[in-house]
């Protein structure tokens, strides 16, 4: 079978860490590099050895690549994504799917007609922290029945454009997404949401949140974001509970559990492992490309996708109105 072509579209930082990954898969070959900044794809073509350049999604379509990474600001996510679904292209797209309805409607609608794979890329639920919480539930050692998860940052100041809410679509595409993400992964799909937040430091955004959760499992969660706490550790957090058990993640270095009132804490420390593994990069590259070799689905698909957008748009909802949301029903209306 012929080797997957692949063609990067936006050669900042994370286009720099995919690329490193599939620079060291013999199953792909990376064929080319693409950003409206020429000299940045020409750099990243530098680094990793032998790619082609261009400037647009276009000059990627014409190396014969069949494969499209778009890691693009958020913003600019939607078009270049539905342009490759269309033409029959797969296509891994960094988070987030889209910053509105609208937008990851039609990312959802040309996925379902494409012969080619979507996929979304959500690392973090690759991180050896958050893989051992999942391998923990999975294996029913233990059973979530409440949870808290925080994600704090010091952003808004620092990067700038990190308050621009036409570059990021809002705090909660940029940041939070990945918290938000790894609650339905781990917990479950979700009922009702609530969200109450404030605009504190900001003039054009909500930039704290708090938000309760609950699980068709019954299972509650809440979480709290704030694009302001400053860059302090812990930023980072999920603690599950379960009958008389407890497992929690300290940033993506260290997972502490035990399991019952008799057992010891056991903790399993990830400081020494390299970025790209403890950030789960490794891993959702690695599955990607097992869905373009072997055929097998891929990590995050666009219904889950989709379902992830909605959820987001919810959440942001709920904040405006002050309302809990259904979100089980509108999950049902607006995805099926
Ligand atoms: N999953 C993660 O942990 C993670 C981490 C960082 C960034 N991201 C996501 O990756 C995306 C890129 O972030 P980044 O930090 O690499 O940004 P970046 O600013 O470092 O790189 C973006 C690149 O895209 C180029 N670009 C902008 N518009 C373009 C267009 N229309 N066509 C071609 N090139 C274009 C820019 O010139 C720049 O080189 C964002 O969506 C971000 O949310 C994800």
């Amino acid at each position: 079978m012929k080797k997957p072509r692949i063609g990067i579209l936006g050669a900042g930082f994370i286009a720099g860490v995919h690329a490193n990954i599939l620079a060291d898969d013999d199953r792909v070959e990376l064929v080319g590099v693409a950003d409206l900044v020429e000299d940045n794809a020409a750099r990243l073509a530098t680094r990793i050895g032998h790619a082609q350049t261009g400037s647009s999604l276009e000059d990627l379509f014409r190396m014969d690549v069949d494969t499209i990474y778009v890691t693009t600001p958020n913003t600019r996510h939607v078009d270049p994504v539905v342009a490759a679904l269309e033409q029959g292209f797969n296509v891994f797209c960094e988070k987030p799917m889209a910053t509105d309805l609208v937008g990851g409607d039609r990312v959802l609608a040309a996925a379902r007609d494409s012969a080619g794979v979507y996929n979304l890329g959500m690392n973090r639920r690759y991180a050896w922290t958050h893989d051992k919480l999942k391998q923990l539930i999975d294996d029913r050692q233990l059973a979530p029945t409440s949870a808290q998860f925080k994600l704090n940052r010091g952003e808004l100041l620092r990067p700038a454009w990190t308050a621009d809410p036409a570059q990021t679509g809002g705090f909660l595409y940029e940041t939070t997404i990945h918290q938000i993400d790894l609650l339905r992964y781990l917990l479950g799909p979700i009922a009702t949401l609530r969200c109450a937040a404030r605009q504190t430091i900001s003039s054009t955004e909500f930039d704290d949140f708090s938000m309760l959760f609950t699980f068709v499992s019954g299972a509650t969660a809440t979480l709290s974001s704030c694009a302001h706490s400053g860059w302090s550790f812990p930023f980072e957090r999920v603690e599950i509970y379960g009958r008389y058990a407890t497992a929690m993640t300290e940033e993506l270095e260290r997972v502490r559990y035990a399991l019952n009132l008799d057992d010891t804490v056991h903790t399993e420390d990830y400081t020494h492992i390299g970025f790209a593994d403890k950030g789960g990069y490794a891993k959702e590259n690695r599955l990607f490309v097992d869905a373009l070799v072997n055929g097998s689905a891929p990590p995050v698909d666009a219904e889950d996708a989709a379902a992830l957008n909605l959820l987001l748009a919810c959440i942001y909802e709920s904040a405006n109105n002050n309302q809990e949301i259904d979100f089980a029903a509108r999950r049902r209306e607006h995805i099926g």
